[in-house]
């Protein structure tokens, strides 16, 4: 692993700080969820709201790179999907979690282009850091950032690697119990404990044993709570649209496959992937997948319809992404589709779904490949 420089480390280290005095604070534990919102969300220290540089090629400096910064192929194949539902729906978008403004930028001229112009894109962005990077990057009258989500929006709802970064609770079952991993401080370290897991946490995970049967001595894997509260309350935002969430995840059953004994916790630093969150709080990424099929679930609840689920690969395809490859004619351009279809990198674990009301036609991203029948 790189090295951090002086000045990161010594980030790290008041990020770490924070940590602490609220672990001691809590009287010596916290959960992981928290603990993932501190290093990722506290005002002015976490990953996502101190400055770090995040996105980005290697030679940018930054940790990981999303579809959207890959290329502006992504954002082009996206907008025949949303040019499709403003047939049904006044053409507006509201982006939730927008990065570096990006996808923001090449949708919007997307859109243009296609003679499909949104008359508004509005973002809800977590991170005031990102929010300024966001404002320089896009200089267009039709944008503007809210501070809370909309209520009774009627148009397309847009995140893109977004679910990923909610705080997650970690469970493990252990001689018959079942735990919850959070963190505490050992001689002055960061350090996971488990404590007995609470009503909440122990309902989540019954619910999943329901459906994929018990889950063997020894398994730990985590439950994205915040995710799924943010699609039950998709319902009150989106009054007449769709929302397409888009990122790495899988149905419930492949999720927690007896096999897949660990989760899927995973976190980037400069373009290395590791597994251990406490290294370097502030300083990292911290993802975890999303599960699907609670996502489904969470939108149906709130009265929301699924309007399409498939891989990121099979919605792009579906999209038109390979006629621009073609016009584009280039070797960039061939690059980029490689890294947005092929299995090995986004086009299989990245996963597309479209939720909404009020839409009657079939989405043309889940033409081919649609996979709603495995969540
Ligand atoms: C991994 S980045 C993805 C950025 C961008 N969508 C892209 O694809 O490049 C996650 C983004 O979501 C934001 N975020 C995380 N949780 C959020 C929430 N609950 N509401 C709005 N934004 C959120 C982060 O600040 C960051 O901008």
């Amino acid at each position: 692993m790189p090295a951090p420089s002086p000045e990161a480390a010594a980030h790290g280290e008041r990020v770490a700080a924070l940590i602490r005095a609220e672990i001691a604070a809590a009287g010596g534990w916290i959960g992981f969820d928290r603990y993932m919102e501190l290093a990722l969300y506290a005002p002015g220290l976490g990953y996502y709201t101190a400055g770090a540089r995040k996105f980005g090629g290697d030679s940018e400096g930054g940790d990981f790179v999303t579809a959207p910064e890959i290329s502006p192929l992504f954002a082009q194949a996206l907008a025949a999907q949303v040019a499709q539902v403003f047939e049904h729906v006044p053409p507006r978008i509201v982006e939730f979690g927008a990065g570096t403004g990006r996808l923001a930028r090449d949708l919007i001229d997307a859109l243009d282009a296609r003679g499909a112009a949104v008359e508004n894109y509005s973002i809800v962005e977590l991170s005031a850091d990102l929010r300024e990077r966001q404002r320089n990057l896009l200089a267009d009258a039709r944008v503007q950032w809210l501070d809370s989500p909309p209520r009774d929006f009627a148009g397309v709802i847009v995140a893109n690697e977004v679910l990923d970064v909610m705080p997650v609770r970690l469970f493990l079952r252990e001689q018959g119990r079942l735990t919850e991993r959070g963190v505490t401080l050992r001689d002055g370290a960061l350090a996971f404990e488990g404590r007995p897991a609470d009503t909440e946490l122990a309902g989540a995970v019954a619910d999943i044993e329901a459906e994929v049967g018990s889950l063997p001595d020894g398994y730990g894997s985590e439950i994205g709570l915040v995710a799924r509260g943010w699609m039950r309350s998709a319902s009150d935002w989106l009054a007449r649209g769709a929302l397409l969430a888009i990122d790495y995840g899988f149905p419930r059953r492949e999720y927690y496959h007896p096999q897949r004994l660990m989760g899927t916790l995973m976190c980037h630093y400069r373009h290395h992937a590791h597994a251990d969150p406490l290294w370097l709080p502030g300083l990292n990424d911290i993802t975890a997948h999303v599960d699907f099929t609670t996502m489904a679930q969470a939108a149906h609840d709130g009265g929301l319809g699924v309007l399409g689920y498939t891989t990121q690969a099979h919605f792009l395809l579906n999209c038109g992404l390979l006629d621009r490859v073609r016009r584009a004619g280039t070797p960039q351009a061939a690059n980029a589709a490689h890294r947005l279809l092929s299995e090995a990198e986004m086009g299989e674990l990245v996963k597309v779904l479209a939720v909404g009301r009020g839409i009657d036609a079939a989405l043309l991203g889940f033409a081919r490949g649609d996979r709603t029948h495995t969540l």
